[in-house]
């Protein structure tokens, strides 16, 4: 949750310690004014730390005037954030009113996890119930991510309503971990419903021995209904650009920093490669955002969302998966990516979700219909050894049998 949009949550802030050892607890809400309307659930889990949080009902306002009525509903986020935990441990919370849930922090060091991904689950509430149904028969899940497009409008509560409802009990035990998509709209309550790392825009997190980044290919909120010729002219203007430029600089720096991952993850709402051709221009752009950056890092999975079907590319080392079959309504597979050098393995036409199971140097992709079965199955190798091994090279001025003399002879 941003700090510009706490004034929304109630002004009180109390911190405490227990006994040294003992988790912390900070708080910066009341409990208990006005009916709960979303939650508890889980939020920014760590090792060490995670945040219960839960959103209670406000009242209604309506707005009149200039030949316009506008009813809008206040709410009130509420979030206790726990630290001084112990990594790899299940915890349970419970609320006052006795609501309660549960879900493990991460491991402090390389471990065997496994996490689903989706994404688009806007507009068509019983299809996403059918995929959360499907997900939340795949035994215990580290975290759950959403490529974006949680909702069809992010300013309007009932849809967050209809999201929550369908994803609320998967959220009370899962740490879900979205990134925006277009139809958030940059709007406040996506801000202020998920508690995520860095400023939620973009950000980063670590997992066993996994490197997670997630990228903004959303830096202006898109109106709804805005013809496709404008969205891409909107997608190539220079002020896009700026945006992605000043990313680009935080991305290199994080994946840099983090080179010697077993696996680095990246997910991204707009997809690189697609088989949607009206899409063509946007995907472009988002290329020359991030694609060399990726390549050079040997990432080894890319995910994404917006075109609403399962997509599996390939280039080179890194394995590409659009996932946007959540429940928004369905896509046709039109070709394949239109960009020389890019495999297409795999695309599907469907609702669906995709398992990841991460277990030593083995990564495995397992993607589903929403009753279990299978549409196909892929590992990744991983690259933790071999990212950057040419300026690690340029550092040490070589190999090192390299710098060595020559016996006299
Ligand atoms: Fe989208």
């Amino acid at each position: 949750m941003k700090r510009s949009i706490s004034m929304f949550l109630v002004s009180v802030c109390a911190a405490f310690c227990v006994v040294a050892e003992e988790p912390q607890v900070k708080t910066d809400a009341v409990a208990g004014d006005g009916p709960i309307l979303f939650g508890p659930y889980i939020q920014k889990v760590e090792s060490g730390e995670a945040t219960v949080v839960w959103v209670t009902q406000g009242d209604k306002v309506t707005l009149e005037g200039g030949e316009q009525t506008i009813d809008r509903s206040d709410y009130r986020v509420h979030t206790v954030r726990f630290d001084r935990l112990k990594p790899d441990t299940k915890y349970t919370y419970k609320l006052g009113s006795g609501l309660s849930g549960s879900f493990k922090t991460a491991p402090g060091k390389a471990a065997k996890f496994r996490f689903v991904v989706y994404g688009d689950t806007r507009s068509r509430e019983e299809e996403h119930q059918k995929v959360v149904d499907g997900m939340r028969k795949q035994g215990e899940l580290a975290f759950v991510i959403n490529t974006g497009d949680l909702v069809s409008s992010g300013s309007n509560l009932d849809h967050w309503k209809s999201f929550f409802k369908v994803a609320g009990p998967l959220m009370a035990e899962t740490y879900y971990v979205p990134c925006l998509g277009n139809h958030e709209d940059n709007a406040k309550e996506y801000f202020d419903f998920f508690v995520l790392p860095n400023d939620e825009y973009w950000y980063s997190f670590n997992w066993g021995g996994v490197h997670f980044v997630a990228l903004n290919t959303e830096p202006m909120a898109i109106p709804d209904g805005m013809p496709a010729s404008a969205e891409t002219e909107l997608y190539s203007s220079r002020q896009m650009w700026e945006y992605f430029a000043k990313q680009r600089e935080w991305f290199e720096k994080d994946l840099q920093d983090n080179q010697f991952a077993d696996f680095i993850v990246v997910y991204f709402h707009v997809p690189m490669y697609d088989s949607k051709t009206s899409r063509r221009e946007n995907q472009y752009e988002i290329r020359k955002a991030f694609g060399d950056i990726i390549d050079k890092y040997r990432v080894e999975l890319v995910l994404n969302g917006h075109t609403h079907n399962y997509q599996h590319y390939r280039k080179g080392l890194t394995h590409y998966v659009i996932t946007g079959g959540g429940g928004a309504p369905i896509y046709d597979i039109e070709e394949g990516a239109g960009v020389e050098g890019v495999e297409t393995i795999r695309q599907e036409q469907s609702t669906h979700y995709c398992v990841v199971d991460v277990e030593g140097s083995r990564l495995k992709l397992h993607s589903y219909f929403p009753d279990g079965t299978s549409i196909e199955e892929f590992s990744v190798e991983s690259q933790g050894g071999l990212r950057r091994v040419d300026e690690r090279l340029k550092a040490i001025g070589g190999l090192p049998w390299e710098k060595e003399q020559a016996p006299a002879k």
